[in-house]
């Protein structure tokens, strides 16, 4: 069986048909309805997604960066006049937390599993569930005793996809069968490289919810130690990897998928500075474990859309201390690591938490940690905001680079300069 995974794992912005538009015609405030490129030394970069709202220093970074035309693709032009004479819809707020609080309460009970794997006409033995824009959908309706086979038409769908927490043992079981599976397909080396980084990615999102869960079991934490290590030893064999292990982007933010992608960023770029194994190992951990204490923190407030008040804000700070005191006396998580947990939002200008500490007091596990954590945050989806592209959240990264170490961000940048 043949199958175009490329399509579903890397998006390659048009070469041709592309329609010039002035930078000063973009409007703030509304949703994009069509993908905006720019040209960069003859190269085409996706600069925004579908569905980004721009506001006014967004539009000043492109100003900066001497973007004053940009790029749409020529199928899109029909959505370009509507768009250019659009005003600013205004959604009930009422109906708007009520959908969300159901879709947060949902959110907390299942488990989100990346829809690459869901190989079509493969049996599987547990429900699935498309959740998007606050919307939920059974789109599989399975179980032990009534094993469905999975069609192509559901991997064309947006959004996320979940299953029951109570089912993520099968899903684990499943995943465990995959490589006998892709044997029997036919696939380039290429994407058989990616979707073995893709189980090894899904195996570790399970790990990270397991520990999330039962956050003092020692035997648990013990595992991320050798998770680090394979991580490592990935990157370090062949640092395309990183690539597919973060092209995996949710369509909402959960706690165990940024938790394994900060560490893979932080891992990245202590390979590429050239940093001692042993160190490495150390900032993995981590990093990996930096928002542990989240665990602790009410889901409503995590999840919750748009503005915190001043009493949510601070008790969501409290995710850092939290994430220590959970961690502070096992004996499997080295002294070292402790920095990229309690300084991972420290600033270098003194004007972050906890302890508003600021330039070298501040560790290189805390600044690596504090690059690699917004830069996730920045690129992914939540159900009432689309992602910024990697282009241009290292764009605004670098606007706040009073607040990060300039040398590592520099490094930081050249890493992930494969990614559009
Ligand atoms: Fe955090
Ligand atoms: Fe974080």
């Amino acid at each position: 069986m043949a199958i175009n995974f490329k399509c579903l794992i890397t998006e390659i912005p048009p070469q041709e048909g592309l329609v010039k538009v002035p930078t000063e015609r973009l409007q703030t405030g509304v949703a994009l309805p069509f993908n905006v490129y720019v040209k960069e030394n003859n190269v085409t970069k996706k600069i925004f997604n579908k569905g980004n709202v721009l506001n006014k220093v967004f539009l000043e970074i492109l100003r900066e960066k001497g973007f004053d035309n940009v790029y749409i693709n020529r199928e899109e032009i029909k959505n370009l006049e509507l768009y250019l004479t659009q005003k600013k819809p205004k959604p009930k707020a009422q109906d708007i937390k009520i959908a969300f609080n159901n879709y947060s309460f949902f959110k907390e009970k299942h488990y989100q599993i990346d829809k690459k794997l869901l190989i079509p006409e493969t049996k599987v033995n547990f429900s699935i569930y498309n959740l998007k824009g606050f919307e939920l959908n059974k789109v599989v309706d399975a179980s032990i005793n009534k094993p469905v086979i999975t069609e192509q038409n559901i991997l064309e769908l947006e959004g996320d996809f979940v299953i029951e927490d109570k089912d993520i043992p099968l899903y684990e079981e499943y995943i465990k069968s995959l490589p006998e599976i892709l044997k029997n397909l036919i696939l380039s080396k290429e994407d058989e490289k990616i979707l073995k980084n893709l189980i090894f990615k899904e195996n570790s999102k399970v790990l990270m919810k397991e520990l999330l869960k039962d956050p003092r079991s020692g035997e648990k934490i013990k595992k991320v130690g050798s998770l680090v290590d394979n991580i490592i030893n990935k990157i370090i064999e062949e640092p395309e990897s990183i690539y597919s292990l973060l092209t995996i982007k949710g369509y909402d933010y959960y706690t165990y998928t940024h938790s394994i992608n900060v560490g893979i960023l932080a891992i990245g770029l202590g390979i590429h500075i050239k940093m001692d194994i042993d160190q490495i190992q150390k900032l993995g951990i981590g990093a990996i474990l930096h928002d542990f204490g989240k665990t602790k923190i009410p889901h409503e407030i995590l999840n919750k859309q748009g503005r915190l008040t001043d009493t949510e804000y601070q008790t969501i700070k409290q995710h850092v201390l939290m994430g220590y005191e959970l961690i502070k006396d096992n004996k499997n998580v080295p002294k070292e690591s402790f920095t990229a947990i309690l300084q991972h939002h420290e600033k270098l200008t003194g004007e972050g938490y906890p302890y508003g500490i600021k330039d070298d007091e501040i560790g290189i596990f805390g600044r690596i940690t504090a690059i690699a954590d917004c830069y996730d945050a920045l690129t992914t989806r939540r159900p009432y905001k689309s992602a910024l592209t990697p282009f241009f959240a290292l764009s605004i990264i670098t606007r706040e680079k009073k607040d990060y170490d300039k040398e590592l961000l520099k490094e930081f940048i050249k890493m992930l300069g494969n990614v559009r």
